[in-house]
């Protein structure tokens, strides 16, 4: 890790407000939840409901990576800065899709790392709203789509983009972006290429039942994908102070994924 990781990522304005985390026993990485003072007013919000983080401006900013000192987007982007360095290849050729996008932050990495476009996908409107207000041209376009639903208009923008890179940084899983939609977004960037990835830790033990486990291995075992870096660090801290340990890995993509794999 080098020490610049766990870095605060500006938000452009913040509202003010207080964050407090729970003092609770155990709690799964999807119950998670905080408590927000804003207005005079308290609320409870779950980690998992972005629509309602994204909607106050620095609350994403003030919660994962003050509190709980989020790393995985400063983690992909030195190992991607590692591979392009090993493979002799500049930043500057990185067309990427960045998907589960959020509010920009992994796009903002990667400007900032010298990509020369960044298109982004989430699921949520309220994802891309925060992106345009934070981080305004970080991707060149977002789309709020479901990848396993693409309309006619939204594969012929992404078939046009000649997209060579893909990203996705702590969404893979739980309720967030499914095996499907994973295997459906690496299809739509050429070969060769290149994919950036983070997966909690237990995502890609061989008992995991996400789905993510199976066909990740098949994709390495069946050289759909060519390994460069793989990494076990700390996403960031559970509400209780716990590590949450993921892997990050980056490899070559050496062929589509075949669908019929998620049947
Ligand atoms: C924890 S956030 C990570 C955001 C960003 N990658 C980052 O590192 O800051 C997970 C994101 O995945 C998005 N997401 C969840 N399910 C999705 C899906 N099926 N397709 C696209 N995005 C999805 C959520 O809306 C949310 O913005």
């Amino acid at each position: 890790m080098s020490p610049s990781e766990p870095a605060v990522p500006e938000a452009a304005t913040e509202a003010d407000f207080e964050v407090e985390l729970p003092e609770v026993g155990q709690l799964g990485q999807d119950e998670e939840w905080c408590e927000i003072l804003v207005g005079g007013e308290r609320r409870r919000i779950r980690f998992h409901d972005y629509h309602e983080i994204y909607d106050i401006p620095g609350f994403y900013e003030r919660l994962f990576y003050d509190k709980l000192e989020c790393q995985s987007p400063r983690v992909i982007r030195r190992l991607l800065a590692r591979a392009l360095t090993e493979l002799g290849t500049e930043p500057g050729e990185l067309r990427v899709l960045d998907v589960g996008a959020g509010n920009g932050i992994v796009g903002e990495e990667l400007r900032e790392l010298g990509a020369g476009a960044v298109y982004g996908i989430d699921i949520i409107k309220e994802a891309a709203a925060a992106a345009h207000r934070d981080r305004p041209g970080v991707y060149e376009r977002y789309l709020v789509t479901d990848l396993t639903d693409l309309a006619r208009d939204e594969r012929d923008t992404l078939a046009g983009a000649n997209l060579n890179t893909m990203t996705t940084v702590a969404a893979l899983g739980f309720d967030d972006i499914p095996p499907h939609a994973f295997a459906v977004a690496y299809n739509l960037i050429s070969t060769p290429g290149l994919v950036a990835f983070t997966l909690k830790e237990e995502f890609v033990a061989k008992r995991d039942s996400s789905g993510f486990s199976n066909l990740i291995r098949r994709m390495f075992d069946e050289e759909v994908i060519r390994p460069l870096s793989k990494e076990r660090y700390r996403h960031r801290l559970s509400v209780q102070g716990e590590p949450l340990y993921y892997v990050a890995f980056v490899a070559e993509k050496v062929n589509d994924v075949s669908l019929a794999w998620l049947d």
